[in-house]
């Protein structure tokens, strides 16, 4: 089986659908954030905090490779903005198939009220960041993903079922 990357933005479901997806084939599911983590033994909030957003970037970049090396991953999720870096883009592609769940503004504040473990979204004005992050991000998205799914409004097996058509049935 290729290996199945979920990108797209904070909230979008990207590690839900993706535990969903690893259930069903029996594997489990490679969390870019979860390795993050680990790696640097400190949360995404204090890597943020204490070393900064490019030095998280390039541990996403780290991330990839070592992925791509150990070429085992069935179904991996990644950080909302692990795409944005051009190097990231290409690594993705080498990784497997990409699929880009996109939503709305409003499904991401929804999902995401009250969360504190998204340093980009904490302070005021999170409907403006969130507006201006997706008009930003949403063209990187596309141009990083092979198929694309809008997930607004549907659950996760209907995500699964859509996706499973896109790919001509088998996943
Ligand atoms: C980020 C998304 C987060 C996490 C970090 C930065 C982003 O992951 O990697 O807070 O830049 O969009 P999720 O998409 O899993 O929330």
């Amino acid at each position: 089986m290729r290996t199945l990357i979920l990108i797209g933005f904070m909230g979008a479901g990207k590690t839900t659908v993706g535990r969903a997806l690893a259930g069903q084939s029996g594997t489990s599911l490679t969390d870019t954030d979860q390795l993050i983590e680990e790696m640097a033994g400190m949360s995404i909030v204090n890597i943020f905090a204490e070393k900064g957003e490019a030095e998280f970037r390039r541990i996403e970049t780290a991330v990839l490779e070592q992925l791509i090396a150990a070429d085992h991953a069935a179904v991996v999720s990644t950080g909302g903005g692990l795409p944005l870096r051009e190097e990231n883009r290409r690594l993705l592609k080498k990784l497997g198939t990409v699929v880009y769940l996109e939503v709305e503004p409003e499904t991401v504040l929804k999902r995401l009220e009250g969360d504190t473990t998204r340093p980009l979204l904490q302070g005021s004005n999170v409907k403006e960041k969130v507006e201006h992050l997706l008009l930003e991000r949403g063209p990187i998205y596309r141009s990083a993903a092979d198929i694309t799914v809008k997930a607004d409004g549907l659950r996760v097996e209907d995500i699964i079922k859509e996706l499973e058509e896109r790919m001509g049935g088998s996943l």
